[in-house]
């Protein structure tokens, strides 16, 4: 009898810890947000049938090769950090990065100089005004803003570091192509279309100059600028450049870690700050994401330790964001369990 229970408890104990190693290796192999493809195929889905027929909005025209571009287009892309992509729409279909190229720029100068370099120049807060606003500007001459809105974007690309223009555009084209996972290339047409008609960035890159957050070479910060902005993506792109933010800086699908994994929450909380200009606060209270939207009709989202999530259409609201964009990755998130803020999924 004695002999049977030590068999006995002998068997109790190696069963309970083989249950605790099998519960250990799972909680280490298991990522705590899960979602099935199905589920994620299906909300893709769910919120681009919703949307296609919305008709919204309208072409940026002041940078007049964007008024040409089909407002038609609609594709949306998840990329999950363990490099799973989803897509549903046009993803073919290529628009200018426009403000969205700002956030990886900043991203070079905080990899380059550290995140305070960008706090101590151009600021980290909001300015409740448009993005092209010179009243921001004269408010604390040039500082107390950030590098979201067109003067302190132009003046993080004079931050990066290079002895030439060309040494500097091609460290910021190839640090992009990074990002998205492959090489990206500039549409042409709509760099001379924003070259030829881009006073109002040039008059705000003297006014950074002259209060001293540009220290030389103003009007080339500002072209250079102009041709990060006129860089082409699709919505595949913009997703994996969002999901290499959401994975701590490193490609998901290329497996290079890009930037500095201890820079990225600086860049994710300017991000959250004034990614949607004047409207963030709109946008953080229905999704908790930080995000960046362009009006070449792009929007990125990134749900950190999640995914990184983009939409394309080029139809822009006052504030200048896409509105079929805002509205598909907003209904996405949600339905994924994308929201930082929330502890329990809705
Ligand atoms: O500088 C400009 O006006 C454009 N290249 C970019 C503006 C922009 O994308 C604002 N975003 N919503």
């Amino acid at each position: 009898m004695k002999r049977f229970n030590r068999k006995f408890v002998g068997a109790a104990w190696l069963c309970a810890v083989a249950t605790a190693l099998v519960f250990m290796l799972v909680t280490v192999i298991t990522p705590s947000w899960a979602q099935k493809p199905a589920d994620i195929d299906a909300a893709l889905k769910a919120a681009h049938a919703k949307y296609k027929d919305l008709k919204e909005g309208a072409n940026a025209d002041y940078i007049p090769a964007l008024a040409k571009v089909d407002s038609k287009i609609f594709g949306i892309a998840v990329v999950t950090v363990d490099g799973k992509v989803y897509t549903v729409g046009d993803i073919q279909s290529e628009v200018s990065i426009q403000s969205i190229s700002k956030v990886f720029t900043m991203a070079k100068v905080m990899e380059e100089s550290g995140p305070q370099a960008i706090a101590d120049n151009m600021g980290v807060d909001a300015t409740g005004q448009v993005f092209n606003s010179i009243v921001a500007i004269e408010q604390y001459k040039g500082s107390e803003m950030n590098a979201m809105v067109n003067p302190g974007a132009i003046t993080a690309t004079s931050m990066v570091k290079g002895a030439s223009r060309d040494e500097i555009w091609n460290k910021i084209l190839a640090w992009y192509g990074e990002f998205a996972g492959r090489p990206l290339t500039v549409n042409q047409e709509v760099f001379k279309s924003e070259a030829d008609t881009n006073q109002r960035n040039q008059a705000l890159s003297m006014l950074m100059y002259a209060y001293g957050h540009i220290k030389e070479n103003p009007l080339q910060a500002c072209d250079i600028y102009t041709e990060q902005c006129s860089v082409n993506v699709n919505a595949k792109d913009l997703a994996m450049m969002a999901a290499t933010l959401a994975n701590g800086g490193k490609n998901p699908v290329t497996g290079k870690q890009v930037m500095k994994a201890e820079n990225v929450a600086e860049v994710l909380a300017v991000m959250a700050t004034a990614g949607l200009y004047d409207d963030t606060g709109k946008w953080l209270f229905t999704t908790g994401l930080p995000a960046k939207s362009g009006v070449g009709g792009g929007i990125i989202a990134v749900s950190p330790g999640k995914f990184g999530i983009a939409a394309i259409s080029p139809p822009l609201d006052a504030a200048g964001n896409s509105v079929r964009a805002q509205k598909a990755i907003a209904d996405i998130s949600n339905a994924l369990g994308g929201n930082p803020y929330e502890s329990k999924p809705r």
